[in-house]
């Protein structure tokens, strides 16, 4: 089959590997019939994850039809069409039976804090991803969820992850009615943060990026404020100067490590990498929150060490949430926003590329050429 290979930093392709196999009696072989490129994927496309290892195929966020079924899975069969959830969950372990599916105990070995992903690395327990024509699905009985006739295959694709992780942003910030509700990130993590912060009551949501396009896009999407911190002397002041000094009631990080806009940061964090990624985004969320509001980080950051300002945290009396999201947790209620059309998540995809075109894929979508928002694949014959 034709899969995504990673070769090193910035060097993607496509390789011929084999099929994969059912290795275990719950697992089942789908054959993906649309995968996104998500941001997460750009960190590991540039080197910045640790054991990313050469001939690893990426890609969390796909879709697809059942081809094969192990033994023991129940709830599927050949011939269904499913979306996956990023996280691989066993379903059984303290953690699962909690709702916290990304934290699950049994799918990675590899690591004590995050359970299992598709295609992130070893850390993350080393699995293939679906940027891939087939992709071996574990604990099939768990993650998957059959695509409801009536919902159009892009809607679905971005219930994978993007539209969970954007509804868990605005969810942990705990708003209230009337909020005004900051996000840092404009990319669809973001984008979809902000349209969900409404739903939870905001009074006021404004965006922070220094992308014009994405600016204007999130402004209609949300719709909200949308402001670039480039033409900004200081983004915490900007915010202060917006909120009557006081500081916004949530802010929201949905960057993450690889943050522009502070030298000092992005120069520990992403040249020498002597902390794990820039706490650019998080700085400014931190010191910009009013005292007593809640800090909410879905902007992913490395293990172990990072520049964060914790003195502000404590004399503030913040509450900062993060997750990995737990996709699964969310999907019932997340479909039926969908079905009803409060959410239209693929309005987000700006991007389609054949599979084939992977190395042209990241390359749009990490150096942001094309107004690009959200890349698809689309692997050959599935059109
Ligand atoms: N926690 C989770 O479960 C989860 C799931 C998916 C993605 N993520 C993470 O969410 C983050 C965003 O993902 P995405 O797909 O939207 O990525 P993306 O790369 O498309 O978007 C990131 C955006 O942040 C902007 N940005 C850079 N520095 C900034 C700053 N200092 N302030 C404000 N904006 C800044 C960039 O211009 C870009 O538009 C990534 O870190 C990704 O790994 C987390
Ligand atoms: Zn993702
Ligand atoms: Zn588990």
């Amino acid at each position: 089959m034709k899969a995504m290979n990673y070769r090193g930093p910035y060097r993607v392709r496509i390789a011929d590997k084999p099929i994969p196999e059912i290795q275990h009696p719950q697992d089942i072989i789908l054959q993906v019939t649309r995968a996104c490129i998500c941001g997460s994927d750009l960190h590991l496309y540039r080197g910045k994850v640790p054991d990313t290892r050469v001939g690893t195929t990426f890609g969390h966020e796909f879709i697809g039809v059942v081809q094969e079924v192990g033994s023991q899975v129940q709830n599927l069969k050949v011939g269904d069409k499913v979306l996956v959830p990023f996280n691989i969950a066993c379903g059984k372990c303290t953690f699962c039976l909690q709702g916290l599916y990304a934290y699950c105990h049994e799918s990675n070995a590899m690591s004590s804090t995050v359970g299992g992903v598709f295609g992130y690395s070893h850390l993350a327990g080393g699995f293939d991803g679906g940027q891939a024509e087939y992709v071996r699905v574990p604990y099939a009985d768990v993650g998957p969820v059959l695509i409801p006739d009536g919902m159009s295959d892009e809607d679905a694709l971005l219930l994978t992850d993007v539209v969970p992780t954007g509804y868990s942003a605005a969810e942990m910030g705990g708003i209230k009615k009337g909020d005004t509700v900051v996000v840092f990130g404009a990319g669809p993590i973001g984008i979809m943060a902000a349209r969900c912060a409404w739903l939870f009551g905001a009074g006021r949501v404004i965006v922070i990026d220094c992308l014009e396009y994405r600016l204007e896009f999130v402004k209609k999407y949300a719709p909200c404020e949308a402001y670039n911190f480039k033409s900004m002397d200081d983004p915490v002041l900007f915010i202060k100067r917006e909120t009557d000094w006081l500081g916004a009631d949530v802010c929201i990080d949905a960057v993450g490590a690889e943050a522009c806009g502070n030298a000092l940061q992005s120069f520990t964090g992403k040249t020498l990498m002597l902390q794990a990624g820039a706490a650019t985004a998080l700085h400014w969320a931190i010191n910009s929150v009013k005292k007593g509001g809640n800090v909410s980080v879905v902007g992913v950051y490395g293990p172990t060490d990072n520049l964060v300002p914790i003195g502000n945290v404590v004399n503030k009396g913040l509450t900062i949430r993060a997750n990995q999201t737990s996709v699964k947790r969310l999907l019932p209620r997340l479909m039926d926003h969908v079905h009803n059309g409060i959410i239209r998540p693929r309005d987000l995809i700006t991007h389609r590329f054949a599979l084939e075109d992977i190395a042209d894929a990241y390359h749009t979508f990490s150096a942001k050429l094309g107004e690009c928002i959200k890349p698809i694949l689309i692997p050959n014959g599935t059109y």
